[in-house]
């Protein structure tokens, strides 16, 4: 079998374009949309992908229409619920990234509720953003740093970002066709490899996150280095 990334991230993006290409109201989409990631879950532990992180409602995303923003926060309510025993069961570990001011007592509850009903699995972490935004990490990074007065370097920063707990993503995948980063994983992003699907998201099927995990597996990453480096560091591993 061939390697997987140990870190996919997504940013799920196109459940409205289903909809409206269907007649059907946004908030149809975004239910697909669950469905989607459900399975997307399944397979990446399936795979042996060992951590997810999802992108499911921005900062931005609050500037919507009033009944979608509503629409959006009753479903996430009802998905924390209705899916969390079956991700207990499947070793799944949920960590929720985003702002909690903002969310209504009940998504809050919900929230750590799973959370803690999740937190001694090991098979895959799932992150979900929510009420999330790559600028917002990095300022609530910068004022913990400069709260607890240690010196504003990389490694504190790193250590106080929202997503400290895991690695940095190793493939960033965008659906809906847009190529854009939209305020998500800006500051864990910057050696990540990117992958634009022009799939909608309730479309992205597992033949489309193998389709992106062959692409990853074909980039060289060179973090910054030569070809011809990381040519003679692999001669030396696979000599010692
Ligand atoms: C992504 O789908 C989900 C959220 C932003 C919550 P969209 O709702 O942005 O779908 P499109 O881009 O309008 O099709
Ligand atoms: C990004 O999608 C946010 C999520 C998928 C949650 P958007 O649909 O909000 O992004 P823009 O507005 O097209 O950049
Ligand atoms: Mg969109």
């Amino acid at each position: 079998m061939s390697p997987v990334p140990h870190h996919i991230a997504i940013v799920m993006d196109g459940n409205g374009r289903w909809a409206s290409k269907r007649f059907l109201p946004r908030v149809a989409g975004h239910k697909q949309g669950v469905d989607t990631l459900r399975r997307c879950v399944k397979t990446c532990a399936q795979r042996g992908v060992g951590v997810l992180t999802v992108f499911a409602f921005s900062s931005e995303n609050w500037n919507r229409p009033v009944e979608e923003v509503s629409g959006l926060m009753d479903l996430f309510a009802m998905a924390l619920t209705r899916e969390v025993p079956q991700l207990k069961a499947d070793g799944v570990q949920l960590h929720f990234v985003g702002e909690r001011a903002g969310l209504s007592s009940k998504v809050i509850a919900g929230i750590e509720q799973a959370e803690r009903a999740t937190a001694a699995n090991t098979r895959l972490i799932l992150n979900v953003c929510f009420n999330y935004g790559g600028r917002w990490d990095i300022v609530q990074a910068a004022a913990k740093v400069a709260a607890e007065g240690k010196p504003v370097t990389e490694l504190e920063l790193g250590r106080a970002m929202a997503l400290a707990h895991v690695p940095d993503p190793d493939l960033v995948i965008r659906t809906g066709g847009e190529q854009r980063i939209s305020n998500f994983l800006l500051w864990q992003s910057a050696y990540s490899e990117f992958y634009f699907s022009d799939k909608l998201w309730p479309e992205f099927d597992d033949a489309a996150l193998d389709a992106a995990i062959a692409v990853f597996n074909q980039r060289e990453r060179r973090f910054g280095k030569t070809s011809e480096q990381l040519a003679s560091q692999a001669a030396f591993s696979a000599e010692t």
